[in-house]
Order: structure tokens, then sequence, then C-alpha cells
């Protein structure tokens, strides 16, 4: 078995944190420096930007996220940068990427703690709230289509190929026996109802996978991580960096082949950076990060 079918699945419903993750091996990976140009594809709560930014006092960063509310708090976060700092409300895979114009390019994939801690964006089944998951909110395809809508072995094939489920049969045709659901919670019970005893009270919730597999559908995040792959490398000056950490196989695998197969990159990390004990102690989210970096070669 590969490095890449063997890595699990792991995603921590519970317990979120507001720190960025791996920072001194973003900042160290990125070799950011002074004058430097650089671009964070995922501001989020601005905390990477930060540390970027705080770097050197001329750094310049534009910084795009998809999600209106996580933009307008990056804003505030970083507000004291002033004009150092451009901000764009883009889905990533969207972004026209400049010719030849940042020294490094952050990607910090998936949801922020901001997102899963807002019950109303209906990201996560630990709060009462109805289907959503859109990151961005101008977005037309919410949950609550795909689960009240969509064909039986279309809801198993989700859940099996980006939730890497193994019951998603069962769980699938327990949905479609109880739907219309409205909310988070109902999907969620209705899941546990679908799936072994054994399985009901494992490490993680019996949901967290079929939730993940919604999210990535419903965000079309598996497409917009290729799209961002293939574009941003030839935004880097020669010699630029390329940072991208992700939190489930099926995005590692994606980073790690995209950065590989680039005609204009120089994979520096044979392994991915994954996080020391130490920050996962005061991190849990950092557990299942993994980094992975690239130098613009030509
Ligand atoms: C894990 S958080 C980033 C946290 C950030 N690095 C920090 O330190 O605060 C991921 C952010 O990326 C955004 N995002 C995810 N996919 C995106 C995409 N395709 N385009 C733009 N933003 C995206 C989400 O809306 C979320 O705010």
């Amino acid at each position: 078995m590969n490095s890449d079918s063997s890595s699990s699945l792991i995603i921590d419903e519970q317990i979120f944190s507001h720190l960025p993750v791996l920072p001194q091996e973003v900042i160290a990976g990125l070799a950011v420096s002074a004058g430097g140009h650089y671009l964070d594809t995922t501001v989020g709560g601005g905390g990477h930007s930060r540390l970027i930014l705080q770097t050197a006092p001329d750094v310049q960063l534009t910084a795009i996220d998809q999600d209106e509310d996580a933009l307008a708090a990056a804003k505030k976060e970083l507000a004291e940068f002033g004009d150092r700092v451009k901000f764009i409300q883009s889905n990533f895979a969207a972004y026209p990427f400049p010719d030849a114009t940042f020294n490094g390019i952050l990607a910090d994939l998936g949801v922020s703690s901001y997102q899963l801690d807002t019950p109303e964006r209906g990201f996560s089944f630990r709060h009462t709230a109805s289907l959503d998951m859109r990151m961005n909110q101008q977005a037309s395809l919410t949950a609550a289509d795909v689960i009240n809508e969509w064909e039986e072995a279309e809801l198993a094939d989700i859940f099996f190929k980006y939730g890497e489920e193994r019951l998603s049969r069962r769980i699938a045709r327990r949905i479609v026996e109880r739907r219309p659901f409205d909310t988070t919670t109902e999907l969620a019970e209705a899941i546990a109802s679908a799936v072994p005893p054994k399985y009901r009270y494992g490490r993680i919730h019996p949901a967290t996978r079929a939730f993940q597999a919604l999210r990535i559908v419903v965000n079309d995040e598996l497409k917009s991580l290729e799209t961002f792959l293939a574009k941003a490398p030839n935004a880097l000056v020669p010699g630029g960096r390329i940072a991208v950490i992700s939190f489930h196989s099926l995005e590692d695998r994606l980073v790690k082949h995209g950065l590989r197969n680039s005609p204009l990159l120089r994979v520096l990390t044979k392994k991915p950076i994954t996080a020391q004990e130490s920050e996962i102690a005061h991190n849990p989210r950092s557990r299942s990060a993994k980094l992975r970096i690239a130098e613009r070669v030509n």
C-alpha cells in the first residue's frame, strides 16, 4: 500500500482552534523576506497572513477568500497593516493569477474554525442549523439540495468517494427513506441510526465522513484545488515558493501530484511536513495538517 492510500481521513469536528497551523514551517517554507509580495489564497481568520506581514515592514500581501464573512473578519484582523494588504473575494480557482508576480503563495485548505463555529453556516452537526455548507454564500447549491434531491446511488457514490465512507450505501438508503431533511442534527441522527452500534460509538461521530463528503461536493473543493494547482505556479517569480496545507488524504494526493507534475516547480518536501507534538497539544486541528512546498525553477 502506498503512503497515499494508507493515509487516513481524520477530521476534528469537536475541537477547533483559531491558531494558524504549522506557523513557523509556513513562514520558513515560503522563505518570507523583506520587500516580497505574497498571496494568501485562503486568508480565513488572517492568522498566516499576519505572520507573513510581520516578517518585515515592507512585505506586501494579497489576501483572497471566497467567504465574505471571513474576508470581513480578516480585514479587521489585518487593519493595522493598512495598504500593505489588498483583499479580494473570490474562489481561488477563479482568481486571474497574474504572471510572475508573487514571491510566495499559500493555500491553507478546508473550512476555518470561524465557519465551523458559526452554527447557521450548517457545517457542523454539533449545532442544529439548516443544511447549508456553502463557503461562498452566493453559490446556489446547498447541502439541503444534495441531500433532499440527489438519487440514492449518487449519494452513496459521494459518501464513498469524498468521505471514504465504507457504509456509504446503507447511509444513502436511510437518508432517502427519511428525507426531506431540514437540519444538520436531523441528518446526523439519521446517519447514526443507519450504522452498526460499534461504528456509532467509535472514535469519530458516524456522520463525520458523510458531512465531509457533502461539504466537498457543495463547494466543489477538489476541482477548485486542481484548478489552483494548475494555475498558481505561473504567478510565482522564479525562485518563488508555493505552500499548500491539506487536511485529508484526498486533498493531499492532489497536492502531491499537482506540485510534482508542474513543469515550473521543484518540490522541496519529499514527505509532507506535519505538526510537532508540542503544536498538536495546543492546536489539535494541526494533527491532520500536511504541508507541501515547491519552488518555481523557470
Ligand atoms: C483553514 S481556513 C484558513 C485559515 C487561515 N490560514 C488563518 O490562519 O486564519 C480556510 C479558508 O479558506 C477559504 N477557502 C476554502 N476554499 C477556498 C477556495 N476554493 N477559494 C477561496 N477561499 C477558500 C475558506 O472560506 C476559509 O476561510
